[in-house]
This record gives structure tokens, C-alpha cells and sequence, in this order.
């Protein structure tokens, strides 16, 4: 098992990464909590896989878990919903001394973390990511939140989980679609701050790619015995350039966390563009990446050749690096126009000099932005 200390403020956190870690989350846990009542918030998909092994665990550690179904995908997202989880809290009986366990893939803990945060002005929160892309990306950090309808992320807090336990062996049921989607925030920590890492999964070779007919656990030929050696130091390091980044600038007070957003302001443009949940939050990412990959190509002086190769990397794990051809581009550029960052007509936006290396730049446009989505 290998763990990792996140460090925000004067808070730190531990990360656990390992195989077989959920049947013994109770014991793992009640280090940590006195208090009996809990509640096991997951997603319709995840519950019948792993509700109940986390639920046995945490009731012969002699807590009382409630566990809670959200419906999957990011339309669970919402403030609605939210406020429906309050409710069940409080129906549970989930006071001060309570604390909630986020079970699954981005969307739940950020909706989990976000309620936690809120629900009696804050109660701890344990997250259990299940999905690559929460494994290697959204279970540190801190941020929480919900969409609203003019976009992605809009009504949140920062609030720290007490705990994250990553089992590797929950990443097995992983749809190929799913796994795929998580490579896009792999490929994003390697272009902004580490090319070995991103050399190592351009390589198709090494980490092999899923396609949605072959889940991982189900071909060993897909997926070989030494890929899933190399899973925790490959999630650790992915966690490590996180986890440095946010030590650093936890609220992203300076332009280093902002790093972080590299394909993002393109990426949740297309999201809220395509309608929540027509598009994986990572294959839009895929997508706001080429494109700002094209804008750093014209800012930034990134080579011809790595943009291509970012594009490559991207297509070897199955992610899009194009719009379908009656894509609503229009509403691409509509949300593009309501960002908040747009001040005087230049972006704050995140652009890649070289593979590995990425800043802030203040000199993008609107104009900018448009142009690289119309190559999409
Ligand atoms: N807070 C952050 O720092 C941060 C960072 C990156 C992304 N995000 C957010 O994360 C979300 C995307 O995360 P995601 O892709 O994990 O989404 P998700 O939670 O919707 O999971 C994707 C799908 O996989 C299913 N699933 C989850 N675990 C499974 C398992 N082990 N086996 C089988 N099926 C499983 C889910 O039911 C869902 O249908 C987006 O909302 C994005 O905005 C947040
Ligand atoms: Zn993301």
C-alpha cells in the first residue's frame, strides 16, 4: 500500500492507494471517528458493486451507515440534489458528530464533499474514489461543488476530505469508455508539469488503452499483470504533481493551481455546450486540450510537433480530439463569451510552452479561443 500526505493550510490529509483496501475501510476509519452514525453517499452504479462491502466493513467497526443512491452521472451535479441530501441526512439523524463516506467516481465526491461542507455548517467526509479519473485527479484538492444552469463547478466550496482510500481493485468494473476518460487528467498532469509522465502514457504500449468492448479486469492481454503492478506508483504520481500544486496555492490565489485548469475553460465550455452528461467531463477535457494546444501553438510557442503529439497521446487512450460535425459550436461559443475570467476582453488561460511546462498567460482573446474551437 503506498500513501501519500496531502497538505492544505494547516490541514493535511492522508491518501491511502492499494489493492482489497475497501472490506477493512471500518477499521481504517474508526481511527479517525468516535461518532456511530454516518452516511455511505453513492451512485446507482457503484452501490450494487461496492454499497454493501463498505457498509459490512463500517458496521463491524461498529458504526451505523445509512447508505445513500444518487442517480449517476453529472446531472447529479445539482443543487437539487444537494438539498435532497441534506434532507436524508437529517432524516438519518446525521448530527456534529456524524460524517459521510463518498463512494465513487468525481461526481460523487464533488457533490458528497460539497453537502459535507455544508450540511450543519460542515461535517467530515472520507472519500472512496472508484473511478481512474477521481483516483488520479479529483479525490485531493479540495474542491466540491455543483453545477448550475449558467455552468459547470459554479456553486462550491473548498473543503478537504479527512481521508481518501483509493482501492485499486474497484477500477476492475470500470467500463472501457470510463477508464479511457480518466487519461485525459493523466495526459493534463503531464503536459503542464511532467513530460516523463507524459511520454510514458503517449506510449500506448505501456499503458494499455481500453476499448469499451474489453473492460479492464476481463482481458489480461488488454491489460496486462504488470500494468496493474504499476498502478499505484503510477496513481501516486499523478496525486504527488496534485497534491505539490495545491500545498502551494490551495485557493488559487497565484497562477500555479490555475495550472490544474489547462483544458478546462475550452473543456467545461463544450460540456455545458454538449448538455451535462452527453459528454465524459474527461472527454471534453480531451477536447479543450487540442484547442489549447492550438492556442498555445499561436501564444506560446509550443512546436507544431508537440501539438500533434498532445493530440496523438489523447486518440491512443480513445478520447476525442474532434467535434462531431453538427456539435451546437455556437453554444460552445456563447459560454465561452459568460466566462468570468474574460476581463477587458483577454483570459486568464492556461498555455503550454513545451510538454512539461505551462503558465498563465494574460494575453489570450476571446478571438483566440474561437478560432482554435473552429479547427475542432
Ligand atoms: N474536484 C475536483 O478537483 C475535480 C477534478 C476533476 C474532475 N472533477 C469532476 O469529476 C467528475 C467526473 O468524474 P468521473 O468521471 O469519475 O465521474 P462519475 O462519478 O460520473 O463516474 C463515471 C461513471 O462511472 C461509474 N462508476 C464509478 N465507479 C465505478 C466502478 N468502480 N465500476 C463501474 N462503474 C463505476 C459511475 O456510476 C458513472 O456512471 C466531473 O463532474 C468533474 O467536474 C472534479
Ligand atoms: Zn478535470
Amino acid at each position: 500500500m503506498k500513501s501519500i500526505e496531502v497538505r492544505a493550510g494547516r490541514q493535511r490529509y492522508e491518501v491511502l492507494i492499494g489493492s482489497g483496501l475497501l472490506p477493512g475501510i471500518g477499521l481504517i476509519v474508526r481511527q479517525l471517528f468516535r461518532g456511530s452514525r454516518c452516511a455511505v453517499v453513492t451512485d446507482g452504479n457503484v452501490a450494487p458493486l461496492y454499497g454493501e462491502v463498505v457498509c459490512a466493513s463500517l458496521r463491524e467497526a461498529n458504526f451505523q451507515p445509512q447508505l445513500i443512491i444518487v442517480p449517476p452521472g453529472e446531472s447529479s451535479k445539482s443543487l437539487d440534489q444537494a438539498g435532497a441530501l441534506c434532507d436524508e441526512f437529517g432524516a438519518a439523524g446525521l448530527d456534529r458528530s456524524s460524517f459521510l463516506v463518498s463512494l465513487g467516481g468525481g461526481v460523487v465526491s464533488d457533490l458528497a464533499g460539497f453537502v459535507a461542507s455544508i450540511y450543519l455548517r460542515g461535517i467530515p467526509y472520507v472519500s472512496l474514489p472508484t473511478t481512474l479519473l477521481a483516483q488520479v485527479d479529483s479525490c485531493i484538492g479540495g474542491k466540491t461543488g455543483v453545477n448550475s444552469s449558467a455552468g459547470k463547478n459554479l456553486i462550491g466550496t473548498f473543503f478537504h476530505p479527512a481521508l481518501v482510500v483509493a482501492d485499486l481493485e474497484t477500477l476492475q468494473t470500470l467500463p472501457g469508455r470510463i477508464w479511457n476518460e480518466g487519461f485525459a487528467e493523466v495526459i493534463k498532469h503531464g503536459v503542464i508539469r511532467d513530460a516523463g509522465l507524459f511520454h510514458m502514457v503517449a506510449q500506448a504500449s505501456s499503458l494499455q488503452p481500453m476499448d469499451d468492448a474489453s473492460p479492464p479486469q476481463r482481458d489480461e492481454s488488454v491489460q496486462p499483470a504488470s500494468w496493474k503492478l504499476a498502478l499505484p506508483s503510477f496513481i501516486a504520481r499523478n496525486l504527488r504533481i496534485k497534491a505539490e500544486i495545491v500545498a502551494a496555492d490551495e485557493k488559487e490565489k497565484n497562477d500555479l493551481r490555475a495550472l490544474l485548469n489547462f483544458g478546462h475553460t475550452i473543456g467545461h465550455a463544450i460540456e455545458h455546450a454538449a448538455g451535462y452528461g452527453e459528454l465524459l467531463h474527461g472527454e471534453a477535457i480531451s477536447l479543450g486540450m487540442v484547442a489549447s494546444a492550438q492556442v498555445s501553438v499561436r501564444r506560446a510557442g509550443l512546436s507544431v510537433a508537440e501539438a500533434d503529439a498532445i493530440k496523438s497521446a489523447l486518440q491512443s487512450h480513445h478520447l476525442p480530439t474532434a467535434l462531431p460535425p453538427n456539435f451546437p459550436r455556437a453554444k460552445i461559443f456563447a459560454a465561452l463569451a459568460r466566462d468570468k475570467k474574460f476581463e477587458n476582453g483577454r483570459i486568464r488561460f492556461v498555455v503550454v510552452h513545451e510538454i512539461g511546462r505551462a503558465s498563465v498567460s494574460h494575453d489570450v482573446t476571446l478571438e483566440d479561443l474561437e478560432a482554435a474551437v473552429a479547427e475542432l
